[in-house]
């Protein structure tokens, strides 16, 4: 998607400062890759999260989904824009960081793939913006279920 097409009331570059903020929280003493996430709800309200690895490595959990079951824990189901920002420790944000299929799925469980916007960023202002059904098209989700 471009920039045009952006919803008006999108804080994006709030988004990525907090994405940017959360991705230092980042527990990776096994990957040593760290990632910040910031998620915002319907309510205009941003919950944030960092990827936390394991020792026994399958319970690790990326950043995306941290932020976003902040956001459901705290009873906010509908998410509006999802901003990434990832790059090994002690490095600059040099890379585009997309989230994994996993966490795709999981924003597809709490938002219309066709309005809500995926912000992978490097820095304030140099972002790629995406609707998720760019990221997930043709996907499968609650209403397959109804
Ligand atoms: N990771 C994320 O936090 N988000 C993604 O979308 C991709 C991967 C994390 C998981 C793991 O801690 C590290 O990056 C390397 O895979």
């Amino acid at each position: 998607m471009t920039e045009r097409d952006l919803p008006q009331d999108l804080p994006v570059r709030e988004l990525i400062r907090s994405a940017m903020e959360a991705r230092k929280k980042a527990y990776v003493p096994y990957s040593g890759y760290m990632v910040g996430a910031a998620a915002l709800t319907s309510d205009l309200r941003i919950y944030t999260g960092c990827n936390i690895e394991n020792a026994s490595y399958t319970p690790t959990v990326c950043a995306e989904r941290t932020a976003i079951f902040k956001a459901v824990s705290e009873g906010k189901r509908a998410l509006k824009a999802v901003a990434v920002v990832g790059s090994p420790k002690g490095e600059e944000i040099s890379q585009y960081s997309f989230p994994c299929g996993v966490c795709r799925q999981v924003m597809r469980e709490f938002a219309d793939p066709q309005t809500l916007v995926v912000i992978v960023a490097r820095g304030e202002a140099d972002y790629k913006l995406f609707r998720l059904s760019e990221l997930l098209p043709e996907s499968f989700g609650p209403e397959n279920l109804r």
